[in-house]
């Protein structure tokens, strides 16, 4: 690698500690990249309307565009498919690729023809569509501590998603989660800052690859900045709230635990960045102009653009701070949400350059516009956020003039395929994390006693951000094989597999694999204030003992779970994380094909008192870092 193109990120890593990066073979492109097309954008911004510049900074959802035809009107910057947005067709290579090209092509019908930039969650592969590879959730991928697997998962994401014409993924999630109560911990790849820092410059180098013009890279969106994963436990109304809440924490905690990803995947080449919901010390990101703009983009020299959240914006300014209506119309009938454009005022002087939102679209384009010629926003700072957003359209080859929508016919015959399942398959194996005793198993004993709701339901195995922005029991993930599935295919003829969803039934087998966890959930909704495991899932792994068999657990989850006497019940416990659709991964393991080689990248903790990391000095069940093998 050429080092003198990465001065910073090689001065983090160093200070990190990490050195498996430099031996990395291909790169993406250099910061750089960002700015070779600024004179060009210059003049491109002396033809802009200032509406046609706040229509660049405004990311609608696709189902939330009341008309499409309003994509050419108000020319969008972006559309994004957030969780659950899909094609109204349906929910295909073929539907997705249709609708983006649809969207692409309503926006070169404007004035001066920018293209606008999907963008989409293609979180642990490209998570949204029928037919794709689901990869593990980057929790399992922190285990793996593999950077060229992570760097080549990111690939493959990025062929399929382009398969579908999207450009632009919300991924990696560099969030260093240090509260495992959080809904969200299995988004992150670790506990260690050094090891999320690592890992997410591979993410961005495998999705935006060596040749961003090409046909099968996509810009990356490091997110979400800064902190989401030091916000504190608290409770609203009774309940757990960690997501979106607050990083209590002074400067000297969040520069050596939350910002060491942003200066090395900024360094790797990241085009954009994604803003959290959350706050610092009470201040919202979305309007933190310190760290927007001076730390971000001044100090560690981001020439990308920043990307708010799901309607992040909106939550800068309660509304519940007035006694008026919400939504009010103005003189010329057009809607007026109550603080609305104060929000807008706040985040764009903070230096966010596009805004992600729904149905707000009208309004946010007429504030800005107010805004600036009311001289409350200045025009340099709508200049400087369209500069930004023309820059990566640039560097992904959007604005060549014989840009085409037209989608690689290899990437639609590679889609969901066998190879890239393969490398799927290689990063579960490389995910599992054996904690507990004797394993492998015999593939030719007599009789194999399988258990567990997590046994054949691909939507348990793949978790939140699949399919659906929740992800569902018993989800239609077409392609995937269950570990049972799996499993059946593993043993030979002379092996009799029995089933029982509760664990009964497993007496006089050889042994008993029991499949249990965390149902799929995304975001605030998996915020927990107890981690023990579910009094079903206690039942079977209790029944299956009771048979007096070996119990073999295996553990979907997406966080590390408090186990109490289940450590003792089982004969061996392997940590599956949210492995995804490729089960035979899991009975590599289990029959030894392969030997586990995953090591936790979070404590495992023996309490709840235990979290967060670091409150307790009693030792945890078991530590960072922590994994058997054969
Ligand atoms: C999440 C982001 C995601 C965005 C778009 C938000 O709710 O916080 O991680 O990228 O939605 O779907």
């Amino acid at each position: 690698m050429p080092t003198s193109l990465f001065p910073s990120l090689n001065r983090t890593l160093t200070a990190l500690g990490v050195t498996a990066l430099c031996s990395l073979s291909s790169f993406a492109a250099s910061p750089s990249w960002l700015t070779a097309h600024d004179a060009e954008i210059k003049a491109l911004l002396a033809k802009m309307t200032l509406e046609e510049k706040a229509g660049q900074m405004t990311q609608p959802n696709y189902k939330d565009i009341r008309d499409l035809a309003d994509i050419k009107k108000y020319g969008f910057g972006s559309v994004l498919s957030g969780g659950s947005s899909d094609p109204k067709t349906g929910n295909g290579q073929k539907d997705w690729e249709q609708m983006v090209r649809e969207c692409m092509e309503l926006s070169r019908q404007t004035r001066l023809g920018i293209p606008m930039i999907y963008g989409v969650d293609a979180v642990h592969g490209h998570n949204n569509v029928h037919g794709a590879v689901i990869f593990p959730h980057n929790i399992g991928l922190g285990a793996t501590r593999n950077p060229a697997l992570i760097q080549k998962i990111s690939e493959i994401t990025a062929k399929e998603t382009r398969a579908t014409g999207i450009h632009w993924i919300f991924a990696p999630c560099v969030a260093v989660p240090r509260d495992i109560r959080w809904g969200r911990t299995y988004e992150g790849y670790s506990e260690d800052p050094a090891l999320v820092t690592q890992l997410g410059v591979a993410a961005v180098r495998g999705l935006q690859g060596a040749d961003l013009t090409g046909p099968h890279a996509a810009i990356a969106s490091v997110k979400h900045a800064i902190a989401d994963g030091g916000t504190q436990f608290v409770l609203k109304a009774g309940k757990p709230a960690i997501d979106q809440g607050d990083a209590v924490m002074d400067e000297a905690t969040l520069r050596s635990i939350h910002l060491p990803p942003y200066p090395a995947t900024i360094d790797a080449g990241a085009g954009t960045i994604m803003v959290s919901f959350s706050s610092w010390n009470g201040v919202k990101l979305s309007g933190h102009k310190y760290l927007l703009t001076d730390v971000i983009k001044k100090e560690l020299g981001f020439e990308g653009f920043l990307i708010s959240d799901y309607n992040a914006i909106d939550q800068l300014v309660p509304a519940t701070d007035s006694t008026q209506p919400l939504e009010s119309n103005n003189a010329s009938g057009q809607v007026v949400t109550r603080n609305y454009k104060q929000c807008v005022e706040i985040a764009i002087n903070a230096g966010m350059d596009m805004v992600m939102l729904t149905k707000r679209y009208e309004e946010f384009i007429r504030s800005l516009v107010e805004l600036v010629n009311e001289g409350r926003v200045p025009m340099s700072r709508v200049d400087d956020a369209v500069t930004r957003i023309l820059r990566v359209k640039y560097a992904a080859g959007l604005m060549k003039k014989d840009f085409s929508t037209q989608v690689d016919a290899k990437l639609e015959k590679e889609f969901g395929s066998e190879e890239h399942r393969a490398v799927a398959r290689q990063a579960v194996r490389e995910s599992l994390v054996l904690l507990n005793k004797v394993l492998p198993l015999s593939s030719s004993t007599k009789r194999i006693h399988v258990a567990g709701r997590g046994a054949d339901d691909l939507g348990m195995q793949c978790g939140g951000w699949t399919i659906d922005w929740q992800g569902k029991l018993g989800a239609d993930i077409p392609g995937g094989t269950t570990i049972l599935a799996a499993l059946r295919k593993a043993v030979g003829s002379s092996t009799e597999v029995t089933v029982s969803r509760d664990g009964t039934g497993a007496a006089g087998a050889s042994v008993a694999v029991v499949v249990v966890g965390e149902p799929p959930y995304a975001e605030s909704k998996g915020d927990r204030a107890e981690l023990s495991l579910d009094k079903d899932d206690l039942a079977t792994i209790a029944n299956a003992k009771a048979s007096g068999v070996p119990v073999v657990l295996v553990l979907l989850t997406g966080r590390p779970m408090i186990l109490g006497d289940v450590v003792d019940q089982c004969d061996a416990i392997v940590a599956a994380w949210l492995p995804g659709t490729e089960g035979a991964g899991v009975t590599d393991i289990l029959f030894g094909k392969a030997s586990p080689t995953g090591k936790l990248s979070f404590t495992w903790p023996r309490s709840m008192e235990q979290i967060p990391v670091g409150t307790s000095k009693e030792a945890p069940l078991y530590p960072l870092g922590f994994g058997l093998t054969y």
